[in-house]
């Protein structure tokens, strides 16, 4: 054991009963913990000491690698010089530079950038912003949101009501009303095609029947991941994204994509909207934003949704009642900055782009395991779905995660898929040994 880990060991395990940890099985949990101490690059070490490698970049977030001493020195020299500022009414200089460095790798024209703190507040953002562009517009009456079964659009109430994930709203029946779901983009004559299936285009014609039922012009937005993420990576169909803008732009809806984990890069471009070639209306963005050093979300939109809301308000008057203590934290705006110089002066959207095969390559491997059910991914996301224990959808899943975690691997479970995602920055050697873990334990299931 080295000496960095040994005395927050002792501290770290002290006492594991007062924090009740989020998404987590807490009894189960604090019987077996698992603590990460240090992490740097692609590794994380565990409070026995072990090497882990981070198969799953966190959550999804820390793109650059670990331990990015850019990012942390550029925080610290910013919490030196001025540590807080409100951005009500006044602001600093750091939201506007990261406004201005972010819009110029989004497509056009999506140009303006409302910051968050979370990926869950930009979906609760962008609901709202896109009930402020119609209202401005004289367009009021659209009351009705748009969302997927299986979307996961995280966790506070907008993003519940949109939520297609049964345990994620089963406890929680107090939503937003009016939100239509349209089906999932998952078929079973998709099983193990890699990128985007062929089949399935037809799927965002549930779109048309809801303007159908519904009425086009009662509809204010359509919510979608690019690619589902928290539900296994689902891969749109060919055609679809395209099919939703068309059946959008008919009606006046506004098509907003949810970025939070297609962003930065992750599926081989900096976002989903340019390798699929549809531009929504409004991006929701979060994690890889900052890599995951603090917390920051951002939802960029349309320059003619900017102008509208900003328009429609009097002159000296707050145009959007709308808005965090933390938006645009001093220091996540230097986070920000810090990070996507990195990704830039590294070349990661590129890396991640040139990896893309390499990777799949690695995961279609595994499809010889009686233990996979389905394999599905693009870029450097994949899902490696396996068979549920009969009559327990999620049990063997749980179990993976903890059996991959003691055999030095994390990847992060949902239900029974495993979403492989290794930082932009990970080599071939990394990748080889992501998946050569994966199948020594999913090799050892029965
Ligand atoms: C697509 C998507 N939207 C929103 C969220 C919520 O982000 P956060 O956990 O930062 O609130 C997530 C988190 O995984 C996500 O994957």
């Amino acid at each position: 054991m080295n000496m960095l880990v040994e005395p927050l060991q002792k501290f770290a395990t002290n006492s594991l009963e007062q924090h009740w940890a989020p998404f987590t099985a807490n009894r189960d949990f604090k019987a077996d913990p698992r603590l990460i101490v240090k992490s740097e690059g692609c590794s994380l070490w565990n409070h026995k000491g072990d090497r882990v490698i981070d198969g799953s970049s966190g959550l999804f977030n820390v793109a650059a690698g670990h331990g990015r001493r850019e990012i942390a020195d550029a925080v610290f020299a910013q919490m030196q010089a001025n540590d807080y500022t409100p951005h009500f009414q006044i602001g600093h200089p750091g939201s506007f530079a990261l406004a201005a460095k972010l819009s110029a790798i989004l497509p056009e024209p999506i140009n303006h950038v409302f910051f968050t703190n979370s990926g869950s507040e930009s979906i609760d953002t962008a609901l709202k912003i896109a009930m402020a562009y119609h209202r401005a517009r004289g367009d009021g009456q659209r009351i009705r949101f748009v969302s997927r079964e299986r979307a996961y659009h995280g966790v506070n109430m907008g993003g519940v009501s949109l939520s297609g994930m049964v345990k994620n709203r089963e406890t929680f029946p107090v939503v937003m009303p009016n939100v239509v779901m349209m089906r999932h983009t998952w078929t079973p004559e998709n099983t193990f095609v890699r990128g985007q299936p062929e089949t399935g285009a037809e799927l965002a014609d549930d779109l048309q029947r809801a303007v159908d039922t519904y009425g086009g012009s009662t509809i204010a937005a359509v919510f979608v991941e690019p690619v589902a993420g928290s539900t296994g990576t689902l891969v749109p169909p060919k055609g679809y994204l395209e099919r939703l803008r068309e059946i959008c732009d008919a009606h006046g809806i506004l098509l907003v994509f949810d970025e939070v984990i297609t962003g930065f890069g992750r599926i081989g471009k900096p976002f989903a909207a340019d390798l699929f070639g549809v531009t929504p209306d409004i991006m929701t963005m979060a994690k890889a934003l900052t890599n995951g050093a603090l917390p920051m979300g951002a939802v960029a939109v349309r320059d003619e949704i900017y102008e509208t809301v900003t328009g429609a308000a009097p002159d000296e008057a707050i145009e959007f009642f709308h808005g965090y203590t933390y938006s645009a934290h001093p220091a996540a705006c230097a986070a920000g900055l810090a990070t996507l110089d990195i990704y830039e002066r590294e070349g990661l959207f590129e890396k991640a782009a040139a990896n893309a095969d390499y990777f799949l390559d690695a995961i279609w491997s595994l499809k010889d395991l009686d233990a996979v059910f389905d394999l599905r991914g693009i870029g450097l996301l994949a899902g490696v779905e396996v068979h549920p224990v009969p009559g327990k959808p999620g049990v063997r899943g749980t179990a993976l995660q903890k059996k991959l975690f003691w055999a030095g691997l994390h990847v992060k479970f949902t239900g029974d898929t495993g979403i492989v995602a290794p930082p932009l920055i990970a080599e071939r050697s990394d990748i080889d040994e992501i998946v050569d873990i994966l199948r020594k334990v999913l090799g050892a299931e029965a």
